[in-house]
């Protein structure tokens, strides 16, 4: 009776049963934690309640696109961002796009859903980092595409291995997928990197899609010598650039996401061809929403500057935390909201993180969630420490006793 491609096996997440259980019960230490609404930040919600409640909520105007102004918000964003410090990291844009370039989606798993559909047939192959976001799977498998992980350095922060990568190419590849900053290693791409890409893929005849959602925060990320600011030419191959308020104004449950369309302009205009009439089957994106655009992307100038005050004391916290622990290395964080950190390897990483929570009430994700097990040291062989990734999202309070609670734990094992 049913698909294939839902064929999933169900079997019990024995961690997240016990985190729940354990939750139930009170004293869940929670490091897992990165939905931004349960953190403690204050959003303007006035100003919010007032532009969802416009007048024209009553006027259905459907826009396969999206609404103009809501369109023009967007746009704004990008504008804005070059206008600040942040303007030194974008890759994808040679200026800031116009409003005509942005396709609004109800959120960037949306996005991804309908680029996988625009570039590939059942059966094609798209590249993703390893380690990376583990959703991917999930939408890729969804529009019975393939992934093929390329792996990602963690000895020459987080790079991508081109010739590696190139090698790894098939008659069935069809994009790549970048992840900037990437979830969980917190690396963005450099501007050598992302034109060798370029290049790389306009020659193979792959789209390039570019998740920029942690784009805006930044934390250990350098500039290098300051070419990062000199203008990059448009990109040499077809490019999609998604994000969405999920993240950029920790607004998940807003449901307003895009994907800007960039690269040669016959390349674009024929996705555009194309994709006006996929996104007229759904107009998923409802019209209250639309209409806030433009207020909703304002009101990231009041939340994450919270956002950022929070990830730089808790990244502050931990690291004080770990120099009692000379045996436990965090990776750096260039940017997003996660940390990773090294555990010695007398436990898999599901070990620690069940015996972790077991024992200290302390939940975190085990490595492997993000294909942080596939790593090899820098010798090329299977590392043998272990990785956990936690959240540096959680209210500092709440964090501190947790992370204290773990390396205490940790400790005690490797006496
Ligand atoms: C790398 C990355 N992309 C996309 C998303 C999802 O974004 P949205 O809520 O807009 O679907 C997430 C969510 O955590 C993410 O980590």
């Amino acid at each position: 009776m049913f698909s294939r491609r839902t064929g999933w096996e169900f079997h019990a997440d024995a961690l997240a049963e016990a985190a729940a259980r354990r939750r139930a019960m009170g004293g869940l230490l929670d490091l897992t934690e990165t939905n931004p609404t349960r953190c403690g930040f204050e959003y303007p919600q006035s100003a919010i309640r007032a532009a969802l409640a416009q007048p024209d909520i009553f006027l259905y105007q459907p826009e396969p696109q999206g609404l103009p102004a809501a369109r023009e918000a967007v746009a704004n964003y990008y504008q804005a961002r070059r206008q600040t410090g942040a303007a030194e990291r974008p890759l994808a844009f040679a200026g800031t796009p116009r409003s005509e370039a942005v396709w609004l989606t109800a959120g960037s798993s949306e996005s991804y859903a309908h680029l996988l559909r625009l570039l590939c047939d059942p059966g094609d192959c798209v590249h993703v980092p390893r380690p990376g976001y583990p959703l991917l799977e999930m939408l890729a498998g969804l529009q019975d595409v393939e992934l093929a992980p390329y792996p990602l350095s963690p000895w020459s922060n987080w790079e991508i291995d081109l010739p590696a990568f190139e090698a790894s190419l098939t008659p069935r590849s069809r994009a790549v997928v970048v992840i900037h900053p990437n979830n969980p290693t917190g690396s963005y791409l450099g501007r050598k990197e992302w034109l060798e890409l370029q290049t790389l893929a306009a020659r193979h005849e792959l789209a390039v899609i570019v998740d920029e959602v942690f784009y805006d925060y930044a934390l250990e990320w350098q500039s290098t010598a300051g070419i990062e600011s000199e203008p990059l030419p448009e990109p040499a191959a077809l490019t999609f650039v998604l994000n969405g308020i999920s993240k950029i104004t920790a607004l998940p449950q807003m449901k307003l996401g895009w994907f800007v369309l960039r690269g040669p302009q016959a390349l674009a205009q024929a996705a555009a061809r194309r994709l006006e009439p996929m996104l007229d089957s759904f107009l998923s994106v409802d019209t209250p929403v639309q209409l806030a655009a433009g207020e909703l992307l304002r009101a990231r100038l009041e939340v994450q500057p919270q956002i950022q005050a929070r990830l730089r004391t808790n990244l502050a916290l931990l690291d004080q935390a770990l120099a009692t622990c000379p045996a436990l290395r965090r990776w750096k964080v260039s940017g997003g909201w996660q940390a990773i950190v090294r555990v010695p390897g007398i436990f898999s990483d599901e070990e620690w993180a069940r015996k972790l929570l077991a024992e200290s009430g302390v939940h975190l994700h085990p490595g492997h969630f993000y294909g942080l097990d596939q790593m090899q040291d820098a010798a090329g062989a299977q590392m043998r420490a272990a990785c956990l990734v936690l959240s540096l999202l959680p209210p500092t309070q709440d964090f501190t006793r947790a992370v204290s609670a773990a390396i205490h734990l940790i400790r005690s094992q490797i006496k």
